[in-house]
């Protein structure tokens, strides 16, 4: 039997981060594939247009094309224990896709070769830059005609301001990509093309002068491609796995996942450079060792709701020290009877099972009747409580009032609760008040399931409508209100407080933000609220 230590460091969990059609869905799918959880590509997301539970929240997730459910993936691969989680996206894009990293112990960055870096992925890369975690960098569907390599790599580093280290290299472009080298272990890959990728691709596996590629590229292609392989070599510089594991270096792979070129290249050294658990450490920077007898872990999404007449909640738990077992007896966080972790779930797409232990790393879904607050800890001892995880620049505001004088109950304690589960924001400033509140989210879907469920499980009646404000960002803690009370912060620029009490500003356009720094060089702002 092997021994926690061991078995906690075969441990990668990870989230794939990307801009929307980059192909998350597809290199997900081809990850499985190659992983062996799955034997044929296209069931995950045949699982997600699968019909689900009807319930009413159900019902929202159908009508707006949204997966809740698909939240992990676990699966072995090279002797590692693989935990995929998902980082919703398009429509359901909110601030669980954000709060999602704040759980894993690397990022796959899935980039468009065709588009280079966009918009979303260079916001979901900033969350990673914070913590400190190792990025791979998939250049996606290099199928078709894409940006020159050394262009993308050198986008990495200006864009995103990270060194990048190509560890495979294109043979071909669009058309004529047929394969990868890999420069670590010195070898070519040569694929063939099935339908539509839904088994392994079949490789051939040669050294880089192999006579096969000119064949496949032609001479005078071939004479370049070489040429820029020894540039690289010359030029690259060495493979720095300390800075990889610091969140400095990027190791970039290029593929295919629709093809499935490339894709083995990357899991197998994701398996072999991704970074095992790693401690979490407390406010005073002491760090956890996951490998401590005391169990320790941390909620970092809450998804209400999956039955509505039981208001069941499935409340997500990041294992970060010791053994979980289920039927475990764990502290109150907010300081009632210690609670009993009873139904602990392993989520698989839609798929669920009970668990019966869980170690560092993974992650467990917990069927409670009762709500935990986002970022709250889970442990037996007291002395260990995890920093709160940060709140997210909003970037869509609305103002939500109680309509008329009924329901006010009904609306003041919904508003809390969802407030509590941390589904949305709130700012307070002089102009709101009980009935009236200032909403923050992240992506607009955040609005829908606050309406939703203030009608649906509290029986309120509110009305929405949009705030003028565009961002919101956070002075450092203790900052002095007096200080910017009386100075001039722009047209329709605001001060307000975060529901915690933090001193925030709001700002219309980001013009006016950048117009505020501009007037106020001294002033610090945050777009996060602490991290
Ligand atoms: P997402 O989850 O990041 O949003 O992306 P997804 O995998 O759904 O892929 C978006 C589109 O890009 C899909 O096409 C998908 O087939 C395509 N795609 C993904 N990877 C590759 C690749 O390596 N090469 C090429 N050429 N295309 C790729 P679609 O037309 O929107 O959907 P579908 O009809 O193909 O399912």
């Amino acid at each position: 039997m092997t021994s926690r230590h061991d078995e906690i460091a075969r441990r990668r969990t990870f989230a794939i981060i990307s801009h929307p059609d980059a192909g998350k869905t597809t290199l997900t799918e081809k990850l499985l594939l190659y992983g062996g959880a799955i034997q044929l590509a296209g069931s995950v997301r045949a699982r997600r247009n699968a019909p689900t539970t009807t319930s009413d929240w159900m019902e929202l997730e159908k009508e707006r094309g949204i997966s809740v459910s698909s939240t992990l993936l676990q699966f072995e691969y090279g002797g590692c224990v693989i935990n995929l989680l998902d980082t919703p996206g398009h429509k359901d894009f909110s601030e669980d896709t954000y709060r999602v990293l704040t759980a894993v112990d690397s990022a796959i960055m899935v980039i468009d070769a065709a588009k280079g870096i966009e918009e979303r992925t260079r916001k979901l890369f900033e969350i990673c830059r914070l913590r400190g975690i190792p990025i791979f960098t998939f250049m996606n569907k290099m199928d078709r005609p894409a940006l020159p390599p050394l262009d993308l790599i050198d986008e990495l580093e200006k864009v995103l301001g990270i060194s990048a280290f190509p560890v495979t290299w294109p043979i071909g472009n669009g058309e004529t990509f047929c394969g990868i080298f890999d420069r670590l272990n010195n070898v070519v890959h040569l694929y063939e093309r099935s339908a539509h990728g839904a088994r392994k691709a079949p490789v051939k596996v040669a050294d880089y002068r192999d006579g096969a590629i000119a064949a496949l590229l032609g001479a005078d292609e071939y004479a370049k491609w070489l040429e820029e392989v020894e540039m690289l070599s010359i030029a690259g510089g060495e493979f720095d796995r300390e800075a990889l594991a610091a969140g400095r270096l990027t190791p970039v792979f290029f593929g295919s996942g629709i093809t499935n070129f490339g894709v083995q290249n990357l899991l197998d050294h994701f398996v072999e450079f991704g970074a095992p658990p790693q401690p979490r450490r407390l406010p005073d920077g002491t760090p956890i060792d996951p490998d401590s007898d005391t169990f320790s872990g941390f909620v970092f999404k809450v998804q209400a709701n999956m039955n509505p007449r039981h208001r069941d909640r499935l409340t997500f738990l990041r294992v970060c020290s010791g053994t979980f077992e289920k039927d475990m007896t764990v502290l109150d966080p907010d300081g009632g009877k210690p609670i009993r972790l009873s139904y602990p779930q392993k989520l698989f797409a839609q798929e669920r099972e009970t668990v019966e232990t869980a170690l560092p790393g993974d992650i467990v879904g917990l069927v409670m009747h009762r709500a935990f607050k986002i970022g709250a800890t889970l442990t037996t001892d007291p002395s260990i409580r995890y920093d709160e995880i940060p709140r997210f620049s909003p970037e869509a505001f609305a103002t939500i009032r109680n309509v008329g004088t009924d329901r006010q109950k009904q609306f003041h304690e919904g508003l809390s609760q969802l407030l509590d589960e941390g589904v949305i924001q709130a700012f307070t400033t002089p102009e709101t008040g009980l009935n009236t509140r200032l909403l923050g989210a992240v992506g607009q879907l955040q609005f829908d399931v606050v309406m939703h469920r203030l009608q649906t499980e509290y029986g309120a009646n509110p009305r929405i409508e949009p705030a003028p404000f565009e961002l919101v960002r956070w002075f450092p803690k203790g900052e002095s209100e007096e200080k910017w009370r009386d100075a001039y912060l722009g047209i329709g620029v605001k001060l307000a407080h975060d529901l915690d009490g933090n001193l925030v500003i709001l700002f219309p356009t980001r013009w006016a933000h950048d117009y505020f720094l501009e007037k106020n060089p001294t002033a610090v702002l945050s777009a996060t609220s602490q991290m």
